[in-house]
């Protein structure tokens, strides 16, 4: 099955051959080509041009694209989609003052979504959670990690783990697990922080390993929650079974999980509202990508993650959504790329470059998607016609997505 674009005003990151990441100053560089063509062959693009020089081919279809721009789907590196109910009654709350802590320590919070999670059956975590990822896809997203953290004890974990497995099975797109089970302290092991650790390692861990449910280990490393020594320990533990880090850092205090991400091969370090000099220069010389998460920020209204303090000392940044119930209720990564710009001061060009290249290495799918490159998915955002791609992030808010495609079928 051949599919053939024509006219396409602008077709955007063009890497011939692809990267891994990109790091600093090249992330400022957005390569495409004006007046574009390309070509699908099944589910990869099998190759593209100038209009100007358009081979002879014999597609099964050809689609004229004129005024539309065309770009890899977005890469969505952290999210919690999985997940029970929802919690709009601590929204109010805090918009009646209480902060997200306060909040937290009166048994909202992560707990209470896991008290809603462990009531309810796999299947309707299941038909809930499908529903988001179709939502997401819609809104461009064509690869994405899902966490675990709202089972917390050992069969609600595996519940999860075991949605995300389904949803793997169900949904041709690329979806990373990652296994979060030090999410928060659950109920029964108040004041016993250390035997929770002891029984996320000795007891949840090598079910998890043994029914194959994970990629990645995540822990939320932050004051009130996990200190670095139990970071430490858990990812330690996790690397014996190949589970590489993803750990959320620095959301709210910088207590050194920048330091014990890189001291673990973490391949991302995410949240990071909180930055000291010393942890930009721990990243550096580091196989670990720096993610922000501008939705939680405004959603808290806690500080945005210093992209200019990162992209200029010549890090890499990715950007993702974190969609959850508590601090990003949204999985748009549309809108993630306009706050990128708006309150981060990334330009349109290291937005979508960490949106998509970027966001594809912090889930290791580099090679599979993140750009227009031959060989990779065809995994495509069509817009609606529009003056530049400039005016993607520029309009927030508004909807310019035409068609997303993936595996070359629209969907
Ligand atoms: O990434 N910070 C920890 N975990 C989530 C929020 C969890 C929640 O409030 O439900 C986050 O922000
Ligand atoms: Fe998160």
């Amino acid at each position: 099955m051949k599919l053939l674009f024509t006219n396409i005003k602008e077709l955007l990151q063009i890497r011939e051959p692809s990267v891994l990441k990109l790091s600093g100053k090249e992330m400022s560089i957005l390569p495409t080509i004006k007046n574009a063509w390309l070509l699908i062959e099944d589910d990869k693009i099998a190759d593209y041009g100038s209009m100007n020089d358009l081979p002879e081919i014999s597609p099964d279809n050809t689609i004229d694209l004129t005024g539309k721009i065309v770009l890899p789907t977005w890469c969505d590196s952290h999210t919690h989609i999985v997940y029970a109910g929802n919690r709009e009654q601590e929204f109010s709350q805090r918009i009646s003052g209480l902060s997200y802590e306060e909040i937290a320590n009166r048994g909202g919070g992560i707990l209470n979504s896991a008290k809603t999670l462990q009531e309810i059956s796999e299947e309707e975590i299941y038909k809930q959670s499908a529903k988001r990822l179709e939502e997401i896809m819609q809104l461009g997203t064509g690869a994405v990690e899902i966490k675990s953290g709202y089972g917390l004890i050992k069969e609600a974990e595996l519940k999860m783990l075991r949605v995300v497995k389904k949803l793997k099975e169900n949904y041709n797109i690329p979806i990373k697990a990652t296994f979060l089970g030090a999410h928060a302290l659950p109920l029964e092991y108040k004041d016993k922080k250390e035997e929770f650790i002891d029984h996320v390692i000795n007891e949840i861990l090598p079910a998890v390993a043994e029914e194959n449910l994970a990629e990645y280990i995540d822990i939320f490393c932050e004051q009130g929650y996990f200190t670095v020594e139990d970071t430490n320990k858990l990812l330690k533990a996790a690397a014996k079974y190949n589970l590489r880090p993803k750990i959320h850092v620095n959301q709210f205090n910088a207590i050194g999980g920048v330091q014990v991400g890189v001291a673990n091969n973490a391949l991302s370090v995410d949240h990071l509202e909180e930055l000291r000099i010393e942890d930009v220069e721990s990243l550096k010389n580091s196989e670990t990508m720096p993610v922000a998460l501008p939705g939680c920020s405004l959603f808290l209204s806690i500080p945005y993650t210093p992209a200019r303090m990162i992209i200029d000392a010549g890090l890499p940044l990715a950007l993702a959504t974190d969609f959850n119930p508590g601090s990003a209720p949204s999985g748009n990564m549309n809108l993630v790329v306009s706050l990128a710009c708006i309150k981060m001061k990334m330009t349109p060009e290291e937005a979508i470059n960490a949106a998509t290249i970027n966001g594809a290495y912090a889930m290791d799918q580099s090679k599979l998607v993140g750009s227009i490159t031959k060989g990779k998915l065809a995994n495509l955002i069509i817009t609606k016609p529009i003056p530049s791609y400039s005016y993607l992030p520029y309009s927030f808010g508004s909807n310019f997505i035409e068609a997303v495609y993936l595996n070359g079928k629209k969907i």
